[in-house]
């Protein structure tokens, strides 16, 4: 029940764990193009999981009332939220794919982190989904500091959201990591400012919306036991980083050569 406070060698350990993490998306992020599949993009992630001597956190990963987690990592397309299971159908113009890596380094350390992916020309509405998405990460992120609260951080992402007509998904959450994979705190991306837990420096957590363009509402796609759709079949777009409360503000850990240039109203990803 309790938030674990990380050390200073501990954050050093978790900084080389999320920059793994983030590396892995970098090395995929050339090949996502039309006509790969999902199933060759989780092999490229394998591939670079053992050069770099990390594993996958998501193979095998099994929780309570779940079957073994098959993937490298998770690829979610288009109407599918989260925990998408690579697969051999090729990937077209148009798709929209969310690539979540979750790393374990061989100190234990996780790191955690996901991009989204535009394959060619795709609609003015799922480009402004997935833009959306970015920036409502990065308005949480903006929340993160000692004496904020994580209500704070739910309500930006929501008010911004719905503030332009998205809907923010309840069921999943961001979480606390660091030698586990997922840790206390549930981070919501809705809730109320200043009300939950009081945030400290040392901790570290993912913020992780998923923002549909229709209703909020989901469903198991059912078969495998993991995908998840949204129930009206609306386009859905997630965004992660796993951010660290330091003594001032907020640093954000999984990032790497390649990550996506910052939204114009954030200055700095160490605050
Ligand atoms: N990486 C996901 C997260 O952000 C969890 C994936 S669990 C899996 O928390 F088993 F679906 F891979
Ligand atoms: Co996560
Ligand atoms: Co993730």
């Amino acid at each position: 029940m309790t938030i674990t406070i990380k050390s200073a060698a501990d954050i050093a350990a978790m900084r080389e764990a999320c920059r793994l993490a983030s590396e892995v998306l970098d090395y995929i992020t050339p090949h996502i193009q039309p006509g790969i599949t999902t199933l060759e993009i989780d092999r490229l992630g394998a591939e670079c999981m053992a050069q770099q001597g990390t594993v996958s956190a998501t193979i095998g990963y099994q929780p309570p009332g779940y079957p073994p987690y098959p993937g490298h990592l998770c690829t979610s397309v288009n109407h599918v939220v989260c925990h998408g299971i690579p697969n051999d159908k090729p990937l077209k113009k148009g798709d929209i794919v969310n690539v979540d890596v979750t790393v374990i380094t061989q100190d234990g350390w996780f790191g955690d982190n996901s991009r989204m992916f535009l394959i060619g020309d795709c609609s003015v509405a799922a480009k402004r989904l997935s833009k959306l998405t970015f920036e409502s990460m990065w308005l949480g992120i903006q929340q993160v500091k000692p004496g904020a609260r994580l209500g704070d951080i739910g309500h930006a992402i929501q008010q911004f959201a719905e503030g332009h007509g998205l809907s923010v998904v309840r069921e999943f959450c961001g979480h606390g990591i660091g030698q586990k994979f997922h840790e206390e705190p549930q981070v919501l991306h809705y809730g109320r400012p200043g009300t939950g837990e009081l945030l400290q420096p040392g901790m570290v957590f993912t913020i992780e919306p998923m923002l549909n363009l229709g209703k909020r509402d989901i469903k198991e796609l059912g078969k495998d036991g993991w995908t998840i759709i949204t129930k009206d079949r609306s386009l859905s777009a997630q965004w992660e980083h796993t951010v660290l409360v330091t003594d001032t503000g907020y640093e954000v850990m999984t990032l790497s050569a390649g990550s996506p240039a910052l939204p114009s109203f954030v200055q700095a990803t160490r605050t």
